[in-house]
């Protein structure tokens, strides 16, 4: 279903923002298909819409299902390689997003891990567990085949996936990611607000292309009054939130434990923008080219000749970036504490 602006009444914040104007019917899904993407969905995601389409990984009879169980999650978590696994804790105010604090989790077992997530207010990227876990790839490759089975025009030419973990009432700060990426909703409920792709108003040009570039972090400033210019929806169990490549966006979880499948992918267009932002960051940063001289189209005749520039300038090691250090977690994950973690011990070496 296709996710339309339109004046409402928003259930948190007191700005007004578009909202879901009505929840379409469920459809039968092909036979045998995880994923059932109607009409009005099929179009909205080729054509660069914010929409809501179906899939059955939330099903009690869906065997692929039980990968989201909790006995599942905990296994998986307990042989889980500890760099890929990110554990954080945040504020309440979308706007303070200093807030957001990493945690440790050293030594925590999968059982612990939920337990916290279910006291505190913690969320848990696990990253890469399509590379980690073959039944991850083989899911992800699954869905993919069949959105492009279903929309036709959509093709990816590469796939990752994340899964999600978190406390009730946790949040994602307002931020931005480079390829385009797809939720997929299997527990608990969430808020998703969805913000125009490419709008200067809410997300300038050059934190843009920093991200690309990998010279900052995704999150990026954000300020309450954007949410006028919001897609709001509340995501069920059995739905994929899909947005438009570069479209920042939140996240605020409802009053249950959240367990969801985030994947991202590009498309050769989604690729073709990536290099273009990121070879104009390039020439800014580093040749002093003033921006309003870079164009952003990537279909243009400067564009081939910018990315070429840029891909000189990394092999002559002219592009290097300050890494993106994170600071010292100063808490850990605690499931024997009320709100599932407490202070890091000034004597303990991690
Ligand atoms: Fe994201």
């Amino acid at each position: 279903m296709a996710v339309t602006q339109q004046d409402g009444t928003p259930p948190v914040g007191a700005q007004p923002m578009g909202m879901l104007s009505e929840r379409t019917p469920p459809v039968d899904h092909p036979p045998g298909a995880l994923v059932n993407l109607d009409a009005h969905t099929q179009a909205g995601l080729v054509g660069a819409e914010f929409v809501v389409g179906r899939h059955r990984l939330a099903d009690a009879a869906c065997t692929e299902g039980a990968l989201f169980t909790d006995e599942s999650i905990a296994a998986l978590l307990d042989d889980y390689p500890s760099e890929l696994l990110f554990a954080l804790t945040m504020g309440t105010d979308p706007e303070r997003m200093e807030e957001n604090e990493r945690l440790d989790h050293a030594g925590i077992t999968g059982h612990e891990l939920l337990t916290a997530v279910r006291k505190g207010r913690i969320w848990c990227n696990i990253t890469n567990v399509d590379r980690v876990d073959s039944r991850f790839r083989a899911l992800t490759d699954r869905l993919y085949g069949e959105i492009t089975e279903q929309a036709p025009g959509f093709a990816s030419t590469e796939t990752h996936a994340t899964l999600l973990v978190s406390s009730p009432g946790a949040m994602v700060y307002f931020h931005v990611d480079g390829p385009p990426s797809f939720l997929w909703h299997v527990r608990g409920h969430k808020r998703v607000w969805v913000y125009p792709a490419l709008d200067q108003s809410v997300l300038p040009r050059a934190l843009l292309e920093d991200v690309f570039a990998g010279a900052r972090q995704e999150y990026v400033p954000y300020r309450n009054e954007f949410d006028q210019l919001a897609m709001v929806h509340d995501l069920m169990p059995g739905e994929v939130a899909m947005w438009p490549q570069n479209a920042p966006h939140r996240v605020a979880n409802l009053g249950d434990l959240n367990v969801s499948l985030v994947t991202d992918h590009y498309t050769r267009a989604a690729r073709r923008r990536a290099r273009v932002y990121t070879a104009n960051r390039f020439l800014r940063v580093k040749a002093h080219v003033p921006q309003r001289w870079l164009g952003t189209s990537p279909t243009s005749l400067g564009a081939g000749a910018k990315v070429a520039v840029h891909q000189l300038g990394q092999r002559l090691h002219l592009d290097d970036k300050t890494s993106k250090a994170h600071p010292r977690p100063t808490r850990r994950v605690d499931p024997d504490s009320e709100i599932g973690m407490s202070a890091v011990s000034p004597n303990v070496t991690r």
